[in-house]
């Protein structure tokens, strides 16, 4: 396990909601709003380092020398569909951002994933892309969704996942050497399945309930 790299936030609210989550008996409604919540959470720790300058304004009693955000704009990228669970928490936290989809899905026959939808906004090489995912399991798809990323020219990326599976955590880093992960567990393994153990089963099915 010391071999991965990957930033656990071990925030108690974070992990407490993640918990409910966890359990087989929360609900679609529970289980999207922990995940927004978690989300926002997410999303203010990740963004601790985030540069600032200082600007003056004017208060109603006076002026004075006050920050704001400055460096690369933020885009946010959901991985269609599980992904979609985490945008509103990220964007309520940066509301300025915007926002890109992608979307793959594994060839049975291949077994690789193949894209099946990109949208992202035109000048994507300028923002600081915050990918988002839910269940980083076997990496496959987050690995080949980041490399398209890159190719249509992004340049900065951070890969935000709720839970990750060691496995995935090691494709990821070899691929992507250059994107940090962010999680909130590191769950033990994969099943024969492919669902992370002990994990929460399919987050995609329990956000939308299609279980
Ligand atoms: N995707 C999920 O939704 N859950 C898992 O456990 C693995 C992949």
């Amino acid at each position: 396990m010391s071999d991965l790299k990957i930033n656990v936030i071990n925030h108690p609210l974070i992990q407490h909601k993640l918990t409910l989550m966890r359990k087989e008996t929360t609900g679609t409604k529970d289980f999207r709003e922990l995940l927004e919540e978690i989300s926002m959470l997410m999303a203010y720790e990740i963004t601790r380092d985030f540069p600032l300058k200082e600007i003056e304004i004017k208060t109603p009693v006076t002026t004075c020398k006050s920050k704001v955000l400055t460096g690369k704009k933020v885009g946010v990228v959901p991985i269609l569909r599980a992904g979609l669970g985490m945008l509103n928490g990220v964007v309520n936290m940066i509301p300025a951002a915007r926002v890109g989809h992608v979307g793959m899905y594994r060839d049975p026959e291949t077994l690789k994933p193949v894209e099946y939808y990109c949208k992202l906004p035109s000048d994507v090489s300028e923002r600081t892309l915050i990918v988002v995912d839910p269940m980083l399991a076997t990496g496959g798809s987050s690995a080949a969704a980041l490399s398209l990323l890159k190719a249509k020219g992004a340049k900065s990326i951070i890969l935000m996942c709720l839970v990750v599976a060691p496995e995935g955590v090691r494709v990821v880093n070899e691929e992507h050497p250059d994107v940090p992960i962010y999680t909130a567990s590191v769950d033990e393994c994969l099943n024969e399945h492919g669902y992370i153990v002990p994990g929460l089963g399919d987050a995609g099915d329990r956000i939308f309930g299609t279980l």
